[in-house]
């Protein structure tokens, strides 16, 4: 059997029950790697669990609510007990919704910002010591929202400002280790995200209609191996970016 690009790795894989994160985990999964998954959606993580075994892959299901610190603190470690090591962290799980400015309640944006920013920072901050041991790496999924103005996304496009920065900044302190730390900003993808979103009374759409995809959206298949590649080898110069794959969004 040929060699895989993952044989021997251990990856976290966040908001593995769906979309993106579950193509990222099926992705791995077929490169070989043993897999840590974790969502909030303990059904939606099981049924991908359960393909990943069926591949002939390695995993293990930990429900997390990513907004909870101490349970993010625990992937790390949990990788470790379950397969011996940690190489890959991937925050792919991210909350997202439409709201007037006036309608965000502190809840409602500490959840936002809780599950975008907070989790993942807690997530990386337990798994660095092992995956600075193993010269390892991070990939964190962030949006095009997080480059531009987005009408009625107050709280998600600050949060993935914020997590682009946050990729930067741990970029920089940990630059003298062999750690990689990197993001993508996606576009528009075809998940439950934007399909299952509501849309409040009041929406001015002459505002937000400058952010739909001119070339279409993205299926999840289409992202993971760019994922793949700044999490491997093939990744090897590339750190403290931020990836754009938005099909032309942010071009101008
Ligand atoms: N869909 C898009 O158009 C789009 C565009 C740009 C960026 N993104 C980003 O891509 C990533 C993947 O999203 P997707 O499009 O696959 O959407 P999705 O809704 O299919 O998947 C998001 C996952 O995150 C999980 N999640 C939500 N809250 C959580 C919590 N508190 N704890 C743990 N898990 C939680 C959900 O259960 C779900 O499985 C997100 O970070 C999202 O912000 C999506």
């Amino acid at each position: 059997m040929s060699a895989k690009e993952f044989d021997n790795k251990v990856a976290i894989v966040t908001g593995a029950a769906s979309g993106l994160g579950r193509a990222t985990a099926f992705a791995f999964a077929a490169e070989g790697a043993q897999l840590v998954l974790a969502d909030v959606d303990a059904a939606g993580l099981e049924a991908t669990n359960a393909k990943v075994q069926e591949m002939g892959g390695k995993a293990i299901a930990m429900p997390t609510d990513l907004s909870d610190a101490a349970a993010c603190s625990a992937l790390a470690p949990k990788a470790v007990e379950a397969f011996g090591q940690l190489d890959v962290v991937c925050n792919v799980a991210g909350a997202f919704r439409f709201d007037h400015a006036t309608a965000i309640t502190p809840e409602i944006w500490d959840r936002i910002h809780g599950v975008n920013v907070r989790g993942p920072f807690f997530v990386i901050q337990s798994a660095l010591p092992y995956l600075i041991e193993r010269a390892g790496s991070v990939v964190n999924v962030a949006s095009a929202s997080a480059f531009l103005g987005h009408a009625y996304l107050t709280h998600y496009a600050s949060s993935k400002a914020a997590l682009v920065n946050l990729t930067k900044s741990l970029a920089m302190e940990y630059i003298q280790s062999p750690v990689r730390i990197n993001a993508i900003a996606p576009g528009g993808i075809n998940t439950a995200m934007t399909m299952g979103t509501s849309i409040p009374e009041g929406i001015d759409f002459s505002l937000v209609g400058r952010y739909s995809p001119l070339r279409g959206s993205s299926e999840p298949e289409d992202l993971t191996d760019l994922i793949l590649m700044l999490a491997g080898p093939r990744g090897k110069s590339i750190h403290g970016a931020c990836l754009n794959a938005d099909r032309g969004i942010t071009a101008g």
